[in-house]
């Protein structure tokens, strides 16, 4: 596997999952916190950085630990820092050299540039400028505007190559980046391309048996691909010692707790469904704030699945842990501009659960990304309707009713979503963006319906196109796509009379409304 060492650029776990898609495995720690080298690591990379290098609290590692122990490839920051502790001199340039340029000037041929033509467009994003490169180094490309776009170590200074660029290889502006980070992960480093689903899902499963023997496992489902995923590894390897639990709290998509439960079901599964409708409706009675909602929701779950969790406890004593569908963007320990930080997330609705019910964690999916949660799936004929669905909010259609929760409501948003989303597929859209849904309003106005005036609610339509739900881009739809949805919502939804569309990106705005 390749160790990535990251020191807080918003790029590191782009770099990761780009060897990942060369079937190499990669894992990130924080630049502080290097392990030990075992004969699994076979090279190592030094992420990008906020800081510069010249700051007073830059990020330091120790490179002697890294240099000539295993092959070496240092990016932006990471090529900056070999450049200043290894005898160079970076310099704090006045402008920042932000976007595209050209490796016009190669300086030799060497197999980490192989197959990457003179002129190849990167992407540069740096304050600091590496001016000379320290003696035991030597230079490979560079730019109309750097002389020290990418540099090696000369042969034999180290016991290990070294290779530091300038550029960012695995944003997807560099155009041969992949060509890069492949020549170094596979020629340079010596991986083979190992990691796949099918290899994942066979060492998962084995090490899970390992793991639980004869223990049962209980596992809440949501519906969406992570907790399904995890469950269907869980029953390859312990089959029926696997129970779900699937809570229905009535602010689920329209129909959808029975589809997915019949899903479930075929799959094999061993699944409780509770419908908890009315204790979620009647808590939830007259409460308008947002957090205050989250709140009343996550706790009515706990409580409805330790119920559930309890009873078939009682049936079943073997049942010693919980299933989680964490991933692995969650328990990355972050490195931010505002010092190192540990941001755990557990799994949304089920905090506090384990301790309650007195039970071990077990997370099949911890290390994966969510493209590979996805692959995964597939590999275990997740049915596809799972595996691709957009992701949705634990609180569900709660937070996509501004103002209280009536049954009524959900209702009247049940139709309207599901108008949407059948028309997003319809026409091919419903792949193409990263999320998709309806928001009822709070505001009623007027309208006219045949001699009749109308005085009722609207619907916000919200669709986005993101990477990872951290920054978002609204979806441009087709006109005629929107002009579908709108008349199929206002005559066929009774109660509103008016749809709009949200043309807000993140940040400032968020994706969902509350
Ligand atoms: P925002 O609205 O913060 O949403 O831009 C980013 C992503 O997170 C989802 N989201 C939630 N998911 N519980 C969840 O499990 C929540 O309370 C929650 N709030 C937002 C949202 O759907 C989007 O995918």
């Amino acid at each position: 596997k390749i160790l990535i060492l990251d020191f807080g650029s918003q790029y590191t776990q782009l770099i990761a999952r780009r060897i990942r898609e060369l079937n190499v495995y990669s894992e990130i720690v924080p630049f502080n916190k290097v392990p030990e080298l075992d004969d699994t690591i076979k090279g190592i990379i030094l992420s990008g950085s906020p800081f510069s290098v010249a700051d007073e609290n830059a990020l330091h590692t120790d490179l002697d630990q890294l240099i000539g122990q295993r092959p070496v490839l240092g990016i932006c920051y990471g090529a900056q820092y070999i450049a200043k502790q290894m005898g160079g001199k970076v310099e704090r340039s006045l402008k920042r050299e932000y976007g595209k340029a050209e490796l016009s000037r190669m300086f030799q041929a060497d197999p980490f540039l192989a197959d990457v033509p003179e002129g190849s467009q990167v992407w540069m994003s740096h304050g600091d400028t590496i001016m000379e490169i320290p003696e035991q180094f030597e230079l490979l490309a560079g730019t109309a505007h750097v002389d020290v776009a990418a540099y090696k170590s000369k042969a034999g200074a180290f016991a290990q190559p070294v290779y530091c660029i300038q550029f960012h290889p695995e944003v997807s502006h560099s155009l041969d980046g992949m060509t890069v980070l492949k020549n170094f992960v596979k020629d340079i480093a010596g991986c083979d391309a190992e990691w796949t689903p099918a290899a994942f899902v066979e060492e998962t499963v084995q090490s899970l048996r390992d793991q639980l023997g004869d223990d049962h496992v209980l596992m809440g489902l949501s519906g969406g691909v992570d907790s399904t995923v995890a469950a269907s590894l869980l029953h390859e390897a312990i089959g029926d010692n696997l129970v779900c639990i699937f809570v229905d709290n009535g602010l689920l998509r329209k129909d959808e707790f029975e589809e997915v439960l019949h899903s479930y079901k075929d799959m094999g599964l061993r699944v409780v469904g509770v419908d908890a409708k009315e204790a979620f409706y009647e808590e939830l009675k007259g409460i308008s704030d947002p957090e205050q909602k989250r709140k009343v929701i996550g706790r009515v779950f706990i409580e409805v699945f330790e119920r559930e969790a309890l009873k078939l406890e009682e049936e079943d004593r073997a049942i010693k842990w919980l299933g989680q569908g964490t991933i692995y963007p969650d328990v990355i320990e972050s490195v931010s501009v505002h010092g190192p930080s540990v941001t755990i997330k557990s799994h949304h609705n089920v905090g506090g659960l384990p301790e309650m019910l007195n039970l071990k964690i077990v997370e099949p999916l911890r290390m994966l990304f969510k493209d590979e949660v996805r692959l995964v799936g597939t590999e275990l004929e997740v049915p596809q309707a799972i595996v691709s669905r957009h992701p949705f909010p634990g609180p569900g259609l709660g937070i996509r009713i501004l103002g209280d929760i009536t049954p009524e409501k959900v209702r009247m948003l049940q139709e309207a979503d599901a108008i949407y989303i059948n028309n997003l597929r319809k026409f091919g859209l419903y792949d193409e963006v990263w999320q998709a849904g309806t928001i009822l309003l709070p505001v009623q106005s007027v309208g006219v319906m045949g001699d009749e005036r109308t005085y009722e609610k609207t619907v916000a339509l919200r669709a986005v196109n993101s990477r990872d739900g951290m920054t978002a881009e609204w979806s441009r739809f087709p006109h005629d796509f929107l002009a579908t949805v709108s008349s199929e919502i206002i005559n066929n939804v009774k109660g509103i009379n008016r749809v709009v569309y949200d043309i807000s990106t993140k940040p400032p705005s968020t994706i969902e409304w509350e």
